[in-house]
C-alpha cells in the first residue's frame, strides 16, 4: 500500500465540500523528519486557505481535521504551526498490515491500476569494440528500471539498440583484410578481433592526433595569453569591486580551458608518443596515412552491399555479441529484444522519402535535413553522399516500436551528452504526429576516476568492463573473506561458498554505487568505498540480510515457521525501534512509486539503506530469542522475516544479489 496516497485519498474527501477540484489543492502528504510531529505531514491548508478566501490556514486545517476520516487509520491528526496537519499512523493498523505482510510475497506492494506499456532501450553498446566502463551506467540503470516497473505491475519490453552497423565494423573489416591472419582469427576470434580493432583504432587516433596537435597547441597558448590579460585588468581595476568580481569569473573560466588544453595536448602527445616508439606501427601508419578515411569506405561497402563484407560482417557479429552476452550473464541481465542498428537499415530511405513527402524534411545543400525552430542546426536525416545517419535510425527505430509494440512510453537510457539528439528525435517525432507516445531521455552522467575527469587507464584508454568487474570482486573478497571473520563461521565457509559470495558482493558493489548515485549526477569510482562493510553500499545492505537469515538459523525456524508463529499470536510492539523498522517496511510501494516517478534508482537505494539502518537500530536494543515474552518475541522474529524479504526483493529490484551468510 502507498500511505501518502491513501491519505492524499481521504483528504480529497474531507474538502470535497471547499472546492470542486480537491486534486489541485490537497498539498503534499510527505514524511515527517521529527516523530514529535507524527509520522506524515500534510500542508493542504495552506494553498486552500488561498484559493478560498477570507479564512487562515490554521482555522482551515482544524475545519478539515473535523471533516476528515482517517480513524481507521491514524491517532487523532494534530494541527501545528501555521497549519500543518500532523499524522500519526495507529500501531494496531500498522501490527494489522504487518500480519498481512507474511502472506504476501510482494512485501505489501500493490500493483498498479493503470498499468502501461513502456519500452525501454538500454545498454545498447557498439559492438566490434570492448565494452568499456561507460557501458555500466546505462546497462545498470535500465536494468533496474526494467525491474521496479515491472514489478510494479507495468508492461515493459526491454531492448538492447545495439551499435552493430556503423564504423566499428568498418574499422574491423579494414583491420582483418591488412593485418589479420584467417587461422588466427578462426581459432580465437573475440580477443583477436579485439586486437585488430585495437591496433587499427590506435593508428587512427594517432593520425588525429598529428593532425589536431597544432590546434590543441594554439589553444593552449591562447588560454594563457587570455590569462596574462585577465590577471593585469584585474591589477589595473584597483579596488573596483565590481569589475575585479566578474574578471575573476572570466580568470577561473580561462584557467578551466588551460587546463583542458594542456590535457588534451597531454593526451595527443602520448598517443604520439606510443606508435612512433614502435617501428611496425610507424610503418602502418606510413602504409595508410588515412586509415580512418578506409575505415569509412569500408563500413559504406557494407551499408552499400558490397557482398564481401557483408560475408565478414555476418561471420564477426556472432563473435561480438558472444563477447558481451558474456558480460550481461555476469551481470544477470536480459533483454525481451536485441534489435541493432543493422535491424532498421532497410527502412532508412522509407524514413527520407516520407519526411519529405510530408513535407517535414527538406533538401539543404545537397543534404536532407529537417529544420527545426528551437534549434541552431538542423537534423540531418541523408548526407550528401547519400549516407544515413544515426538519427535516421532512430526515427526509424521510433516508428517501428510505435507500430509494433504501441507503447505508452519509451524510456531512453543513454548518456547526458547525446541530449540535443533526443531533444531532437523528439521535436521531429511530434512534428510526425507521434504524440500518443510518451519519449524520455533517461539521461545520466559520466564516471569519473580519482582525479575527477573520466575514468580511464593510465594509457589513456577507457577501462574494460570486465576487468573492472574482476577487480570489483578480488577487492570483495578481500572485505568478506577476510581470514578473522572467515574464522568466526560456523560451519567454516567452503572456497565455493567464498567465491560465490565475492561474485555477490563484487558485482552487487558496482551496481549498487552507481545507482545510489542521482543518475543526472557524475560520480567518483572507488572500489574501497565500494565493498566497504558499513555505509551506503550493497555490502552493508548484503551484510543486513545475512544477518536477519543468522537469526532464524539461531531461533532454528525457517521463514514459513515464523510465518505461522505470526498468524497463531498476536503481535505487539514494546519499543519504538520496532515500530520504526515495521512503519519503514510498509513504505516499499513509496519507494518504489518514486523510483518510477524520475526514472531515479537512487530512490530505492536510499530506501534500502534507511532500511537496513533501521534494522541495525532494532538489533541492538530489542533481542530477539532472548526476548521477554513469546509474544515479543514472535513479533520481533517476524520483523526479522519481512525485513529480510524485503531488503532481498529490494535488491533483486536492483539486479542485485544476496548471500545468507557472509
Ligand atoms: N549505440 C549508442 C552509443 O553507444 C547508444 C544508442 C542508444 N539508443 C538509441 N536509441 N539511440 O552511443
Amino acid at each position: 500500500m502507498h500511505l501518502p496516497r491513501e491519505l492524499q485519498r481521504r483528504f480529497h474527501e474531507a474538502i470535497r465540500q471547499h472546492v470542486d477540484d480537491p486534486e489541485q489543492y490537497s498539498g503534499m502528504i510527505r514524511p515527517t523528519n521529527d516523530p514529535k510531529f507524527g509520522d506524515y505531514q500534510c500542508n493542504a491548508a495552506m494553498p486552500l486557505a488561498k484559493k478560498i478566501g477570507g479564512t487562515n490556514p490554521r482555522d482551515l486545517a482544524t475545519q478539515m481535521v473535523d471533516a476528515l476520516s482517517v480513524g481507521d487509520l491514524c491517532e487523532s491528526p494534530e494541527v501545528a504551526g501555521p497549519g500543518f496537519i500532523n499524522l500519526k499512523i495507529r500501531d494496531s493498523w500498522i501490527l494489522d498490515r504487518v500480519a498481512q505482510m507474511t502472506q504476501d510475497d510482494r512485501c505489501g506492494v500493490a500493483a498498479a491500476d493503470q498499468p502501461r506499456k513502456v519500452i525501454i532501450d538500454f545498454s545498447s553498446p557498439n559492438v566490434a569494440k570492448p565494452m568499456h566502463v561507460g557501458h555500466i551506467r546505462s546497462t545498470v540503470i535500465g536494468d533496474a528500471l526494467a525491474r521496479v516497473l515491472n514489478f510494479l505491475g507495468h508492461h515493459t519490453i526491454t531492448d538492447n539498440h545495439l551499435g552493430d552497423w556503423g564504423t566499428q565494423f568498418g574499422i574491423i573489416i579494414f583491420g582483418y583484410k591488412n593485418f589479420g591472419d584467417p587461422d588466427t582469427v578462426a581459432k580465437n576470434p573475440v580477443p583477436e578481433l579485439a586486437k585488430l580493432y585495437r591496433l587499427v583504432n590506435q593508428i587512427s587516433e594517432y593520425q588525429k592526433a598529428c593532425n589536431q596537435l597544432p590546434v590543441a597547441k594554439q589553444s593552449v597558448d591562447d588560454a594563457q595569453n587570455l590569462i596574462d590579460e585577465l590577471t593585469g585588468k584585474i591589477e589595473a581595476a584597483g579596488d573596483d569591486a565590481k569589475a575585479v568580481k566578474s574578471l575573476k569569473k572570466n580568470l577561473s573560466a580561462a584557467k578551466k580551458r588551460l587546463q583542458s588544453a594542456r590535457d588534451s595536448v597531454a593526451a595527443m602527445n602520448a598517443k604520439m608518443d606510443a606508435v612512433q616508439t614502435n617501428e611496425d606501427l610507424l610503418k602502418i601508419s606510413q602504409q595508410y596515412p588515412d586509415i580512418a578515411q578506409r575505415c569509412l569506405s569500408e563500413t559504406a561497402k557494407l551499408h552499400e552491399g558490397d557482398q564481401e563484407n557483408l560475408d565478414l560482417w555476418t561471420k564477426f557479429l556472432p563473435y561480438c555479441r558472444d563477447e558481451i552476452d558474456r558480460i550481461y550473464d555476469r551481470l544477470d541481465v536480459q533483454f525481451d529484444h536485441t534489435l541493432g542498428e543493422s535491424f532498421y537499415h532497410d527502412r532508412l530511405p522509407g524514413v527520407v522519402d516520407q519526411l519529405s513527402r510530408d513535407g517535414i524534411a527538406a533538401e539543404s545543400e545537397g543534404a536532407i535535413c529537417v529544420f527545426l525552430d528551437q534549434f541552431d542546426a538542423p537534423m540531418i536525416i541523408r548526407k550528401k553522399d547519400g549516407a544515413f545517419l544515426y538519427a535516421t535510425t532512430d526515427l526509424a527505430t521510433l516508428q517501428y516500436r510505435r507500430e509494433e509494440f504501441a507503447p505508452d512510453e519509451i524510456l531512453y537510457v543513454v548518456d547526458t551528452r547525446q541530449s540535443e539528439h533526443f531533444d531532437k528525435l523528439f521535436a521531429v517525432a511530434r512534428r510526425m504526429g507521434m504524440e500518443d507516445v510518451r519519449l524520455v531521455h533517461v539521461n545520466f552522467g559520466t564516471v569519473l576516476g580519482a582525479d575527477g575527469r573520466p575514468l580511464k587507464t593510465r594509457s589513456g584508454t577507457l577501462i574494460g568492463l570486465e576487468s573492472l568487474l574482476d577487480d570489483a570482486v578480488a577487492r570483495a573478497q578481500a572485505v568478506v573473506c577476510d581470514p578473522e571473520r572467515l574464522q568466526r563461521m560456523d560451519p567454516p565457509m567452503t572456497a565455493d561458498e567464498q567465491q560465490s559470495v565475492a561474485e555477490t558482493v563484487g558485482i552487487g558493489a558496482i551496481k549498487f554505487a552507481d545507482l545510489s548515485h542521482h543518475r543526472t549526477s557524475d560520480y567518483q569510482f572507488n572500489l574501497d568505498k565500494m565493498v566497504a562493510l558499513d555505509g551506503n553500499t550493497a555490502t552493508y545492505i548484503q551484510y543486513s540480510y545475512a544477518r536477519t537469515q543468522s537469526i532464524l538459523r539461531r531461533a532454528e525456524m525457517d521463514e514459513e515457521a515464523v510465518v505461522a508463529l505470526a498468524s497463531k499470536t498476536e503481535l505487539v510492539f514494546s519499543q519504538p525501534q520496532e515500530r520504526a523498522l515495521a512503519l519503514r517496511l510498509l513504505q516499499f510501494e513509496e519507494a518504489l512509486v518514486s523510483v518510477y516517478d524520475d526514472y531515479a534508482p537512487n530512490q530505492l537505494t536510499d530506501y534500502l539503506f534507511e532500511t537496513a539502518r533501521a534494522y541495525a537500530v532494532f538489533n541492538d536494543t530489542c533481542p530477539v530469542l532472548k526476548a521477554e515474552t513469546d509474544q515479543m518475541r514472535a513479533t520481533r522474529l517476524v520483523l526479522v522475516v519481512l525485513c529480510g524479504r524485503l531488503l532481498r526483493k529490494g535488491l533483486e529490484l536492483l539486479g542485485i544479489g544476496v548471500a545468507d551468510r557472509m
